[in-house]
């Protein structure tokens, strides 16, 4: 469960730069849902998912993540509880370690109290079974170093990490929007696959709308630091890409950048 209560984030206040990120916003997801969000640059989305993993922490409101208030929470902290994947496929992983360290480190993460960082042949199995649900080989290059690996292959890697540690809430933000149309698909698969495997509480950023509707069981739009539409998951089912884009016009008053108009 994720609960945010009339979030307010304001960058560089009191001066000529202020800017109000975030302006009282709420939304609750409940375990296992998995919203989309939508909105212009500049509309405060990546800064929601930040107030989230704490890397900022809110002038106001309250954050809390099963039923327990985090507000205050160092991200470090945070960390075993929340994971992210960015839009970079660099941003996510250790280049210089192969992928067997980098899913160790990962595995470590969200065991603070686990089995120790050696890798054992019982955590090389665990790790060669999930890398076999990626369906890209990975599992038979475990001594590779990650650096060689392409973007496609990283930012799988990547969402593995962030997943099978089972996080209390899992954040995405535009995590595919750097891959071409192919390995955007893959990603997008792995994504609904593992977010009902472990059941993750799930937000994730998009401007591509039919990934908005195809994915999760919410979707959010924002605009100007708040949620202005919210589709549930039976009105998501129904609608076409150019319709989410019409209601995206009413609700946001018609301005919509060139990055937000894509619907395929
Ligand atoms: N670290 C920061 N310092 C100062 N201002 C910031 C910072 N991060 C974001 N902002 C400002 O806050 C507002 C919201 O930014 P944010 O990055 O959350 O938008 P976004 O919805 O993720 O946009 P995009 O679609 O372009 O990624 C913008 O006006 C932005 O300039
Ligand atoms: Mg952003």
């Amino acid at each position: 469960m994720l609960e945010l209560t009339d979030i307010s984030k304001v960058f560089f206040p009191h001066t000529v730069n202020e800017r109000r990120a975030l302006d009282g916003v709420s939304v609750r997801l409940a375990s296992g849902d998995f919203a989309t969000v939508i909105g212009s640059n500049g509309a405060g989305k990546s800064t929601l998912l930040n107030v989230v993993a704490g890397r900022y922490t809110p002038e106001k409101g309250t954050v809390a993540i099963d039923d327990h208030d985090v507000t205050a929470m160092a991200e470090h902290r945070r960390a075993a509880m929340v994971s992210r994947v960015f839009q970079d496929p660099m941003a996510g992983t250790a280049p210089h370690l192969t992928i067997e360290e980098n899913l160790a480190i990962a595995y470590q993460r969200g065991r603070s109290h686990g089995l120790g960082r050696g890798i054992t042949r019982a955590k090389r199995e665990f790790f060669r079974t999930e890398l076999t649900t990626l369906e890209l080989g990975l599992e038979n290059r475990l001594g590779a170093k990650v650096g060689m690996l392409s973007g496609g292959q990283r930012q799988a890697l990547s969402l593995l990490m962030a997943t099978f540690v089972e996080p209390r809430v899992l954040l995405l933000d535009e995590h595919t929007a750097a891959l071409d149309p192919t390995r955007s698909a893959l990603i997008s698969r792995l994504t609904a696959e593992a977010v009902e495997r472990h059941r993750l509480t799930t937000l994730m950023v998009t401007h591509n709308m039919q990934q908005a509707l195809d994915l999760g069981n919410r979707l959010l739009v924002m605009h100007e630091g708040n949620i202005v539409l919210e589709v549930d998951a039976a009105a998501k089912q129904a609608m076409t890409a150019d319709q989410l884009l019409d209601q995206f016009r009413r609700a946001t008053g018609g301005e919509v950048s060139d990055r937000t108009l894509l619907t395929e």
